[in-house]
Parts: C-alpha cells; sequence; structure tokens
C-alpha cells in the first residue's frame, strides 16, 4: 500500500457509472477490494468493465480465471461492445486461465510474472472461492500451510531461517496424518489470508471474486476475507414487493468515506451502470 497519511490517497477509477461516487472517487491505488454475491449477480462483468475502463484510459489489466476458460470470459464482454480482442492485441489487456489439471501450480509466481510482461495496474482475480475449493492444486509458502508440523525437519528449519524460502507443497488441506479433516476451517480461513497478502505486494489494485456464505455468520464463504482485504462491495438480488433488482453497496473501503447505500443496477448495452 502506498499511502502516505495526511497526503491524498492516490485514487483508481472504476469508470463504472455511478459506482465510484460512493468512494470519493474511486479504489485507493493498491489495495484489494472483494466482490462478494451469489452467482449471477454481475461479479464477473463489473470486473471485466473495471478492467476495460482501465485499458481505455492507458492502465493495462488481468483477468485471472481459474474456472472459466478464456474465450468464455471474453465472450461475456463481447456482449456489451466491449472490444476485448483488439485491447488484447494491443497489449492493455490479458486473459490468464489458471490450468488446474497440473499439480503443483506457483500462483503467486505465475502472476508476478504476467503482471510484469503485461505492465499491468490492475488485476482482477476470479476467484478466491475457487482457489480454495482447487488449494490441492497449488503449492503454498510454509509459513501459511495449515498444518506445518507435517513438513519434514528441514523443511521447517528452512522456513525459519531462510527469508527467502517461499513455497512448500501443502499437506491435503484440513486432514491431518489419519485423513481426520477437522482442521478444514482454519486452513481455508489461512488461504484466503495468504491470498490478500500475497496479492498486497504486486502494487495492482485488485478485485478479488468470492462467493456469498449462504446462511452462515459470516458474509464470505471463508469468513475471513472481509476483515483482511482493503474493501468489500456485495451485490446481491433484492426482492422489493414483486420486483426483483440487482443491487451492488459498498459495505468497506479503508481511508475513505463510503456511501453505504444499497445501489439497483442494471445492464444497458454499454454494461453496468449503479442507479443515483
Ligand atoms: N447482456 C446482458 N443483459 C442483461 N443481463 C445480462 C447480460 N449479460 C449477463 N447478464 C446477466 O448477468 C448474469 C451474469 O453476470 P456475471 O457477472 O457473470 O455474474 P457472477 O460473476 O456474479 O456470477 C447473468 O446470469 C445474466 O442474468
Ligand atoms: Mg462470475
Amino acid at each position: 500500500m502506498n499511502l502516505v497519511v495526511g497526503e491524498k490517497v492516490e485514487r483508481v477509477k472504476t469508470g463504472i457509472p455511478g459506482f465510484d461516487d460512493l468512494i470519493q472517487g474511486g479504489i485507493p491505488k493498491g489495495f484489494n477490494v472483494l466482490l462478494v454475491g451469489q452467482p449471477g449477480t454481475g461479479k464477473t462483468i463489473f470486473g471485466m468493465q473495471y478492467l476495460v475502463n482501465g485499458a481505455l484510459a492507458g492502465e493495462n489489466g488481468i483477468y485471472v480465471s481459474l474456472d472459466s476458460p478464456n474465450e468464455i470470459v471474453k465472450s461475456q464482454a463481447k456482449q456489451f461492445g466491449w472490444d476485448v480482442d483488439t485491447l488484447e492485441k494491443e497489449g492493455k489487456l490479458s486473459f490468464l486461465k489458471i490450468p488446474l489439471d497440473k499439480p503443483k501450480i506457483n500462483l503467486f509466481d505465475i502472476l508476478e510474472e504476467e503482471i510484469k510482461a503485461a505492465k499491468a495496474q490492475r488485476l482482477v482475480f476470479d476467484s478466491l472461492a475457487d482457489f480454495a475449493i482447487n488449494i490441492d492444486q497449488f503449492v503454498i509458502p510454509l509459513a501459511y500451510s495449515a498444518l506445518p508440523s507435517i513438513a519434514s525437519e528441514d523443511e521447517q528449519r528452512a522456513a525459519q531461517n531462510d527469508k527467502t524460502y517461499r513455497y512448500e507443497v501443502m499437506p491435503t488441506l484440513g486432514q491431518d496424518p489419519q485423513g481426520r479433516v477437522f482442521y478444514r476451517g482454519h486452513s481455508e480461513r489461512r488461504i484466503s489470508y495468504l491470498v490478500v497478502n500475497e496479492m498486497q505486494k504486486f502494487g495492482t489494485t485488485n478485485l478479488l471474486i468470492t462467493d456469498e456464505s449462504i446462511g452462515g455468520q459470516h458474509l464470505t464463504v471463508d469468513g475471513v476475507s472481509e476483515y483482511v482485504s482493503d474493501g468489500v462491495v456485495m451485490f446481491e438480488f433484492n426482492d422489493t414487493g414483486g420486483e426483483i433488482l440487482r443491487t451492488a453497496k459498498v459495505i468497506k473501503m479503508r481511508n475513505t468515506k463510503i456511501d453505504p447505500k444499497m445501489r439497483s443496477f442494471d445492464f444497458s448495452e454499454k454494461g453496468i451502470s449503479l442507479e443515483q
């Protein structure tokens, strides 16, 4: 985070009509902002619009997807007339599908490389929930491991003594050596903490998509990302006596006076625009 107390906060405009006004003109540069909501509430399109607007304004962006192939993500954008193929050819927009069929994926090394190559300033990560579900495919820093005691003595020593030591394969998430799974909840929390923490190091301004927890006591499925992220935007379907409205509201944005009122929105042929 490049924030100095007392100085003016540098803000990144999403360019999504009606949204930047809710957060004093934009997202503070370098922030991690969660987009939380159930499927179909508009998170992917919001994220794409943020990147397209950035690309058109001279800030390169990357859409990182764990689940959907690039062509599907792009086809969603093309419905709104966003010429993502041209922006991609011009190097202003990149699409990165993380292949989940290969084990031992070094996600943060891949992202760091891509961000450098693309000179990206904006990033959308879709999604934290998919990352947690596929956790066994990734290698993660040992310090975040759910069960560091399973690591060999050598590995533990390396992690303690060598500050540059970053990655070790994580044991199967949430299972102790007997295969019992009672550590699972604890592990998932650490996983989201890890992603938010690692993402902060890139200097990009990130939208992290995740799923809303249904009927739980927390907002997100992992129950922790809303605390560790810098901002949270909630997407919902709201039943206003017969009519179902899509709504968005900012419930958290550090260093920012927010307008927390829920805004309804619709998809026009140009994408999302929030009602005043
Ligand atoms: N061109 C469009 N016009 C109207 N609604 C659309 C259009 N494109 C997508 N939608 C709506 O947006 C939903 C998908 O939005 P999306 O951003 O993919 O949601 P999420 O990522 O939250 O699952 C679709 O289910 C559909 O209802
Ligand atoms: Mg989506």
